[in-house]
């Protein structure tokens, strides 16, 4: 129940109707007894800048953004974190302590996408340090799956995507990130370097080139929007043969909860993880930075996907 007192964050986004987050945040409010309350805010285009303002005016704690404002958003934060500067995108808002001498203070950003899917794949037990890893996509969901494989110092990524040009691009980005991450003083936020010491291996792969890739036990993130609803038998590489070169994969669409990618790779004998758990945990890392000392906990966490599975699948 919220207070007077209740700490208020909130989702920008356009249209926000369909946002899980509102739920899934109040949710975790009731079953930790958080003087805490989530609000959609829906905003006009040409108002990202007066929201953010007047969020700060009206002693909100934080915001989320969604689509279409996750870039927009960023010339109106006071800081980012490195996880936006890298990404090139920002999910939330922490508001900055009010100071009587610099009077507006404004908000932080962060991207909380990357640390989701970093505590999903924990949950599974999938490791990245030292690992070989597929991407599969170059859109904005691979930037952050790019941005953690690289923080988390896997030993080499191969991007596979349909437009061979973005792939590119967002190869160069990756090895840009490892450079600096290699030379990143000690002190600076930045993670220690993989187990080996050396900086993460990028390359672009054309996904009808698959054969050509020398492993055979691949951990694959899939962040394309092939196979999601309602195109569910699609999935972004057809040949069932590709599948036996991965031993774990996270899919991060959502709906539906097992893809048609899940499935090639458990009948080739992989282990699974859908994205409903990564889109859960970005919530739950928002919710700890806007409520400094709090943790849910897993079974807080079980409670909120199965009703978000409700309220997805009825
Ligand atoms: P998001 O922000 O959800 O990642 P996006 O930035 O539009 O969305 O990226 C969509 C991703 O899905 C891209 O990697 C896109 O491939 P292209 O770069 O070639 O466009 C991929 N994608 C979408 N439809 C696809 C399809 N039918 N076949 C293969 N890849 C597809």
């Amino acid at each position: 129940m919220a207070t007077g007192n209740a700490k208020v964050c909130g989702v920008i986004g356009n249209p926000v109707g369909h946002s899980l987050s509102p739920l899934m945040h109040n949710e975790i409010a009731k079953a930790m007894g958080l003087d805490y309350i989530y609000v959609p805010c829906p905003v006009a285009e040409d108002a990202v800048g007066d929201a953010v303002r007047g969020a700060y005016a009206l002693g909100f704690a934080g915001l989320n953004v969604t689509v279409p404002y996750k870039q927009r958003v960023i010339p109106f934060l006071a800081e980012t974190d490195e996880s936006v500067r890298c990404i090139g995108a920002c999910n939330t808002l922490v508001r900055l302590p009010d100071s009587k001498i610099e009077g507006y203070r404004g908000y932080k950003g962060y991207n909380t996408d990357a640390e989701g899917l970093f505590r999903a794949m924990r949950d599974q037990g999938m490791e990245i340090r030292g690992r070989d890893c597929l991407l599969i996509g170059a859109g904005g969901a691979a930037r952050a799956a790019a941005y953690l494989l690289i923080r988390e110092g896997a030993a080499s990524v191969t991007v596979l995507n349909r437009s061979q040009d973005k792939a590119e691009a967002l190869a160069a980005d990756m090895r840009r990130m490892a450079a600096e991450k290699s030379t990143a003083p000690p002190g600076s936020g930045m993670p220690p370097e993989g187990l080996s010491g050396s900086i993460t291996a990028v390359s672009a792969l054309p996904p009808e080139r698959w054969r050509k890739l020398p492993g055979d036990s691949y951990l694959a993130v899939q962040t394309t929007s092939v196979g999601m609803y309602p195109h569910v038998d699609a999935s972004p590489i057809e040949d069932r043969d590709f599948y036996k070169k991965i031993a774990q994969a996270v899919d991060v669409i959502y709906t539906p909860s097992r893809t048609r990618f899940m499935e090639f790779t458990e009948a080739a004998g992989g282990r699974v993880c859908g994205g409903l758990d990564m889109l859960i945990y970005q919530g739950v890392a928002a919710l700890e930075l806007w409520n400094p000392g709090v943790k849910v906990p897993r079974e807080v966490v079980d409670r909120v996907r199965k009703i978000m599975e409700e309220q997805l699948h009825g």
